[in-house]
């Protein structure tokens, strides 16, 4: 059978919505500069769905220094991988700087979080040795575990009764096999806010022989009284043996962090194959990314601002009777019921008639009957954001319940 035959036939589990969600639902187009307010479909609208926690995306200090840094170095400097001629004294001063800040002794860039997230899993681990990990860890750490050749146990998610049973399972192969044990958790879960169980983690390793490797990609910049992320929250910073870091949403830019004891960064350094077969970050991503270290450094009041965003919304949403799940960070989840059909009338009225845009997300990728609106505070947002939000969050679900929605069918929208 021809390959491309197939793909035609089976658009896969997202791809099959594409006729009706392309260019709306999914890859919808928000334009104009990243804000509270950007433009969708032609008009303004209030936007919720960006991971621009501190608001630094479009800072007037952190453009200028973009600028700067583009204008003096262009675009492609260095040229080639670090272990190659992409080597330079600024990167080594951001990882010094990263590492510092996590409250490790050591860091190494990630020229993506997602792949660098990938190669460190397979660096660390070889057949003999095995993974266990929470169960709804994201895709890049999946896809990380998906590479290792010897044996993973899944533990459910947040649970450390069942991570300890894991754990015990895990410790009677490597006693056969003399591997180690690596265990992985998110420190925020980015779909539901939850914050991942480390500081129960932190309490394990007590007992048990493992190496903890955390995914903070959602809460470096934003968790703890400094935003050093979520070992300075559960004040557990010492049983993070690799914290792991993105720009991809509070510093608003694109790479990432690994950091750790120096001898295992080291190692990862000379090992991990998507930073060794890979371009080095260019120079403007890196002064701009020690530019937005420092401000996260000098402006707590980015981050204090969003926590009052943070706090307003979702105590308008419990008071207000919605679910909001467990988050017990800035993701904000708005739990409602209804069917996919519900939840595209739901979400065009939203945008074309409210004028709010945030993310939808529906069956398969949550259960069927399930749909979730995830908010997304950040530091650029106003409390006259947050009382209009729940205004008309109040008003949508009063028509989801009634069956207004269920009326109409599925709501297609293609670009
Ligand atoms: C928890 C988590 N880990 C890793 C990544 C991947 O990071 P990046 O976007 O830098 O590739 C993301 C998404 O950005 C994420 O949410």
């Amino acid at each position: 059978m021809d390959i491309f035959e197939k793909l035609l036939k089976n658009f896969g589990p997202l791809g099959q919505y594409a006729d009706d969600a392309d260019g709306y639902y999914m890859f919808p187009r928000l334009e104009g500069p990243i804000s509270n307010r950007m433009m969708f479909n032609g008009k303004e609208r209030l936007v919720w769905s960006l991971n621009n926690y501190l608001g630094l995306a479009n800072h007037p200090e952190v453009r200028k220094v973009d600028a700067e840094a583009a204008a003096q170095y262009g675009l492609a400097y260095p040229m080639g991988a670090r272990m190659l001629s992409g080597q330079t004294a600024e990167h080594m001063k951001l990882e010094q700087g990263l590492a510092d800040f996590v409250g490790q002794e050591a860091a190494y860039l990630y020229n993506f979080g997602y792949q660098g997230i990938v190669s460190t899993i397979d660096a660390l681990v070889d057949r003999h040795d095995v993974i266990v990990f929470d169960a709804e860890i994201h895709a890049s750490l999946m896809d990380g575990k998906r590479l290792h050749l010897g044996q993973s146990f899944k533990f459910r998610h947040n649970d450390m009764e069942d991570a300890e049973r894991m754990i015990k399972k895990a410790q009677e192969v490597v006693a056969k096999t003399g591997g180690g044990i690596l265990v992985i958790t998110e420190g925020v879960y980015g779909m539901t806010g939850e914050a991942g169980n480390v500081g129960g983690l932190a309490e394990l390793k007590k007992k048990y022989d493992f190496r903890l490797m955390v995914d903070d990609a959602h809460g470096v910049g934003v968790m703890g009284p400094n935003g050093r992320g979520i070992g300075e929250h559960f004040g557990c910073e010492d049983a993070i043996d690799l914290h792991i870091g993105t720009f991809a949403k509070s510093f608003a830019l694109i790479g990432g962090f690994v950091a750790g004891k120096k001898e295992i960064i080291r190692y990862l350094r000379f090992n991990m194959r998507s930073q060794i077969y890979a371009k080095s970050l260019p120079m403007p991503l890196v002064i701009g990314a020690q530019k937005r270290l420092q401000m996260m450094k000098d402006h707590p009041e980015l981050r204090e601002h969003l926590w009052e965003i943070v706090h307003a919304i979702q105590n308008g949403f419990r008071e207000g009777g919605f679910n909001i799940g467990k988050t017990n960070t800035c993701v904000t989840p708005v739990f409602l019921n209804g069917s996919v059909a519900e939840a595209t009338q739901l979400t065009y009225d939203v945008r074309e008639v409210y004028n709010i845009f945030c993310s939808i997300v529906t069956y398969p990728v949550i259960p069927k009957g399930m749909i979730i609106l995830r908010i997304i505070p950040t530091a650029v947002h106003t409390m006259e954001d947050v009382e209009y939000t729940l205004k008309v969050f109040n008003t949508v679900k009063a028509k989801l319940d009634s069956g207004e929605y269920a009326k109409m069918g599925i709501k297609s929208m293609t670009a």
